[in-house]
């Protein structure tokens, strides 16, 4: 049908006679002289009809914006003083000569530049005409880049792509299951996955060495702007690789991804503990563009006059912690109040300050709400610890090491975003020694990856002292956002149900869950490990799109449906007859 794609149209094409297939952009009448904007994949192209070519004139003349037309005309030279440089195609038209309405189209939900007016519900309902706008179009483009040039490079080191089961058990990931029921076993369900990662360890016992996968994974969980309940990994396993060999393999594959698409030379990642990361940046993801650390300050609380410092500064579970704002000695008191509010989301009780207005002039130099329950001494040397400076503001968190911890992470970060002090436009980093379990609020422990990362003692001291044992689980880490985290896996039995044990999971259970792992652990498992990379993250990243919703085609909305397809949505009684399931109405509606 075609010749040209519109957008690709330039001097070279001048007096060819081109066939060019697309939707009206726009259509402009201008004296007896009729202007198309045709649109495709490729770009805009301008057509011109005049009333010299009546049939094709007359068309053109019903058509309206987002028709689908098939145009033949020549290409020329556009008239001096016309030429149009913002556009690829903006030296050249194409002078219309036949002009065929191959669909028409009712008038749009929404003009393609207009989109900001309406709201995401109405272009995730009309998500194709959405995906028709030029900047969706690019992302989805350069998502298909990214694909490729991760596969390329993974073939090149000899990873098999293998696909893994999407009807399945559970795969625990620390989110809820979604789940299928069975037609055949009634009463039974298939879980879908949240990550291929049990399958991935079978392909090692199998001794395929190297796998991966762009995988679907699905997860049930709270949804935010970095998360969907579907989403895509690279996932990769290999087997008789060390945790410095994985991380090497892929952080070359990150880097050379960058180099190749954006020209971006991502540098050193700088290997950063866990207990370091929640120290100086309060989070196990920190943003290294931002120069600024959390400090400790527990031993100088501790004998204050201040409760709300002492107390926590006397609590082994407690932190208390200040961040240095340089030049923020400008921020007003109602943006205080403001970053106060920000730091209670995350469960923080207050957010105490000092203004170091002039350091020269010592305490009459400071003004703070809070100094005047501290010794002159204690003033003294916390401003020497935190280096402080004239025109700098203090800000304090005191509470339990989580609270502080992420109530000051985020300051941190907003901090940065709103006073733009990103120093540097990419920092990767690799977080590396996580402990093995996380507390709950309860007293239980929990896996703070998955419960096949292997930990870096032996059985008996995991025995001994679970808390405190630390993981051989590594995470990568870029501009604050967790692209991809991975581990050495447990290969041996007897670990592998001390860590069952340990989290509670009792020999039958175990059994049960996850018989056929444990199984293939007796069957020669070679040592092995791997990593996941979280593709939307990764080209949310790249792109410099603000949420994963703007690289997903077809995105579910914050409530986890599909405006679009009106997913997910009620099925007929005998289909639920078959499947052996009666609904139970949610109380409120049987009231
Ligand atoms: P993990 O759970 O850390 O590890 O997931 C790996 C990466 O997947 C991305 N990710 C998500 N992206 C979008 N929406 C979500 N809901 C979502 N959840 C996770 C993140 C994350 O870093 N099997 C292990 C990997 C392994 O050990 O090899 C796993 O799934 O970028
Ligand atoms: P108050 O004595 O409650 O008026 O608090 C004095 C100052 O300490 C105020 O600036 C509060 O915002 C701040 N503050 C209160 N609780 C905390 C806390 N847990 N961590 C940090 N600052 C706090």
């Amino acid at each position: 049908m075609r010749s040209h794609y519109c957008g690709e149209l330039n001097e070279t094409h001048i007096d060819q006679e081109v066939e060019l297939c697309g939707w009206v952009h726009r259509r402009r009448d201008h004296g007896g002289v009729i202007f198309l904007d045709m649109r495709d994949r490729e770009g805009i192209a301008q057509v011109v009809f005049d009333p010299d070519t009546e049939e094709s004139f007359a068309e053109a003349e019903k058509v309206r914006g987002e028709f689908v037309l098939r145009i033949k005309g020549r290409v020329r030279n556009r008239p001096e003083g016309t030429v149009n440089a913002e556009m690829k195609t903006g030296a050249v038209e194409v002078l219309g000569k036949e002009l065929t309405i191959l669909n028409r189209s009712e008038t749009s939900p929404f003009q393609l530049d207009e989109y900001t007016n309406v709201g995401e519900e109405v272009r995730l309902k009309y998500r194709y005409v959405d995906l028709r706008r030029p900047e969706m179009l690019e992302k989805l483009r350069f998502r298909s880049k990214v694909t490729s040039n991760i596969r390329n490079f993974l073939d090149a080191e000899g990873f098999l792509d293998i696909e893994t089961p999407i009807l399945t058990r559970a795969t625990p990931e620390g989110a809820r299951d979604y789940l299928v029921p069975s037609r055949t076993h009634p009463g039974q369900f298939f879980a879908l996955p949240q990550s291929p990662q049990l399958f991935k360890q079978l392909l090692m016992v199998a001794g395929m060495d190297r796998y991966y996968q762009i995988a679907k994974c699905f997860r049930d969980e709270d949804l935010r702007a970095d998360r969907q309940p579907e989403f895509t990994q690279i996932d990769i396993e290999t087997a008789f690789l060390e945790e410095q060999d994985i991380i090497g393999i892929t952080q070359r594959m990150v880097t050379n991804l960058f180099r190749d698409l954006l020209g971006v030379d991502l540098g050193e990642f700088p290997h950063i503990t866990y207990a370091e990361a929640m120290s100086r940046f309060g989070s196990d993801r920190p943003d290294l563009r931002i120069p600024m650390e959390l400090v400790d300050i527990k031993d100088l609380m501790q004998k204050v006059d201040f409760k709300v410092f002492s107390g926590p500064a006397n609590d082994p579970k407690g932190r208390v912690a200040a961040l240095r704002v340089p030049g923020g000695a400008q921020i007003s008191r109602k943006q205080i109040d403001a970053y106060t509010a920000f730091v209670s989301i995350y469960g923080a009780k207050g957010l105490a300050w000092i203004k170091v207005n002039d350091l020269a002039a010592g305490l009459e130099g400071l003004q703070s709400p809070i100094i005047k329950f501290m010794p002159d001494d204690v003033v003294q040397q916390l401003v020497e610890r935190l280096g402080a400076e004239d025109g700098d503001i203090l800000f304090f968190g005191a509470d339990k090491e989580k609270v502080v911890n992420e109530a000051l992470g985020a300051l941190r970060v907003k901090l940065g975003e709103d006073l733009q002090m990103m120093e540097r436009e990419w920092a990767p980093c690799w977080v590396v020694d996580f402990p093995m379990f996380e507390t709950l609020d309860g007293g239980g422990l929990t896996p703070l990856h998955h419960p096949f990362t292997a930990p870096s003692c032996s059985v008996e001291e995991l025995q001994a002292d679970p808390q405190n044992a630390l993981s051989r689980a590594y995470d990568m880490v870029l501009n604050g956002t967790e692209l991809g985290g991975g581990s050495i896996r447990i290969h041996d039995q007897d670990m592998q149900q001390q860590v069952f044990r340990v989290l509670g999971i009792d020999e039958a259970e175990a059994q049960e869950k996850f018989g056929f792992l444990l199984d293939a652990l007796q069957f020669g498992c070679p040592p092995h490990g791997g990593l996941a990379f979280g593709l939307d993250r990764l080209v949310m990243l790249m792109t410099g799109a603000s949420s994963i919703r703007e690289v997903i085609a077809f995105p579910k909305t914050q409530s986890a449906a599909c405006v679009m397809t009106d997913a997910p949505g009620e099925v007929n009684n005998e289909q639920l007859r078959e499947l052996s399931i009666r609904i139970r109405k949610p109380v409120a509606e049987e009231n």
